[in-house]
């Protein structure tokens, strides 16, 4: 057996591999109590991947003997594969301005966020950034992200095309913003809505890429580029929408002075045709009941942002709620106003927000949030999420001995509940030993052995 020791990213798609490890994934919603019978785990197991689908998973005595007697197996015996972690709303431009000091939300957008996306006018500075982020979510064990770009179309070809060379799942979209922002960052009605058409000819469903109709929030959209979006989404009813959504009180306040008629914030997009399947809203903090319904009848889904929405101060997300409504959740970084590109580290403030509101949050659902609940909030189940035969095989390797704390903290752990929730606890980029695309190893960690 060998350990996997190169990184390769052009030759895709081997016939057949196996992968050795302790097997962890969720066939369902495992909810606040922690079900069980909606996750499976092989402390022994073997994930067989072939022409970068899985095939099958179970225990490694099971499966060895039915394997090719010349088939190497990777070897990661005392690690932990997990589906490939899902981000379902970040921002590669706020890249360089993570942790940056913000008082609020309209304040941080005004002095760091639209300074920096002003940058993006420049293509070999999106390029750059591209690069270092998609090399970011994989170093976090993130294989699929929805993530927005800014106003400028090739801040949209840059992301694309390190995501395609990457051969990763992704979702971007050209900022659509006509007003309430520097000039060198808006578009019009008319460019916004040509541009995006031409961007979603070029890029949707081209290899694993899937368009975004990204209008920032309301506040930055004039009506008429609202009804360019609406003209965008009946034109292409199988791309994504994606926008903020209730997130900060201020920010509230702005919108019923700017559209009075409304009766509510979401009540502005609902107006233009935004809300339906695929469509996904960062943040919704401060929902009322009938949005909350009308949410989970129109099929959109909520983006939660634990650590952006408490830098921020934006408030707590009540996630049980929202899930018990029947809504669609997805758990985000929201980079740059998150604090990290991880997941586990997004699970472990995720958690803490609920105990905040007198709530729990179980390991294996914090789990599922990250990987197939994910999925299902961006109607990608189809693909990812899981190790279901057919899906394809994005996963991540967790090195429960990352550091000496999780390596003590792991050793007395009984359960799998309670090594998972260590781990979403105490890890964070250092516990990602590796990351694959389709079966293609596209991170490993250094280390010193
Ligand atoms: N609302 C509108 N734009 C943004 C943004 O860039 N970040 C966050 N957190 N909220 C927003
Ligand atoms: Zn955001």
């Amino acid at each position: 057996m060998s350990q996997a020791n190169h990184i390769s990213l052009n030759s895709r798609c081997a016939p057949l591999q196996a992968f050795r490890a302790s097997l962890f994934h969720c066939l369902r919603d495992p909810g606040h109590q922690g079900d069980a019978d909606a996750i499976e785990y092989f402390e022994d197991g073997l994930l067989l991947v072939e022409n970068g689908l899985v095939t099958q998973i179970g225990y490694a005595d099971d499966l060895l003997p039915t394997l090719p007697s010349e088939l190497e197996v990777t070897d990661y015996s005392g690690k932990l594969i997990i589906p490939g972690l899902i981000d379902t709303h970040t921002h590669y431009p706020q890249t360089d301005v993570i942790a940056s000091y913000g008082e609020d939300l309209l304040h941080w957008l005004n002095t760091y966020t639209f300074p920096a996306e002003q940058q993006f006018g420049n293509e070999q500075h999106a390029k750059e950034v591209a690069e270092f982020f998609t090399a970011e979510l994989l170093r976090n064990g993130t294989t699929t992200a929805l993530v927005l770009a800014t106003t400028h179309p090739s801040s949209v070809d840059a992301i694309f095309e390190v995501a395609q060379k990457r051969n990763m799942r992704l979702l971007a979209g050209k900022m659509m913003m006509d007003r309430h922002a520097p000039k060198k960052l808006l578009d019009t009605p008319k460019s916004s809505y040509t541009e995006s058409a031409a961007l979603i000819e070029k890029w949707h469903k081209t290899d694993r890429l899937h368009y975004a109709i990204t209008p920032r929030f309301a506040p930055t959209s004039s009506e008429v580029q609202l009804e360019m979006v609406t003209k965008l989404t009946k034109e292409h009813p199988d791309a994504y929408i994606h926008t903020h959504l209730a997130e900060n009180e201020e920010e509230i306040t702005w919108v019923k002075k700017l559209f009075p008629q409304h009766r509510s914030y979401l009540d502005v997009y609902d107006h233009y045709g935004l809300l339906r399947e695929r469509s996904v809203y960062a943040h919704c903090i401060h929902l009322d009941d009938a949005d909350l319904r009308r949410m989970a009848t129109t099929g959109a889904a909520i983006a939660f942002c634990p650590t952006s929405n408490t830098f921020l101060g934006s408030g707590l997300f009540n996630c049980k709620q929202a899930l018990e409504q029947g809504i669609r959740v997805g758990i985000a970084t929201d980079v740059g106003g998150g604090t990290s590109f991880s997941l586990l580290q997004t699970l472990s403030e995720a958690y803490k927000v609920q105990q905040m509101l007198g709530q729990q949050l179980s390991p294996y659902q914090a789990f599922y949030l990250a990987t197939l609940g994910n999925a299902k909030a961006l109607y990608l189940d189809d693909y990812v999420g899981n190790f279901e035969p057919g899906k394809e095989a994005d996963f991540a390797v967790i090195d429960y001995a990352a550091t000496p704390l999780t390596k003590r903290r792991i050793a007395t752990s009984q359960t799998l509940q309670e090594k998972l929730f260590a781990m979403m606890i105490l890890g964070d980029d250092r516990a990602v030993h590796a990351s694959y695309i389709m079966g293609e190893c596209a991170y490993l960690k250094h280390t010193q052995n």
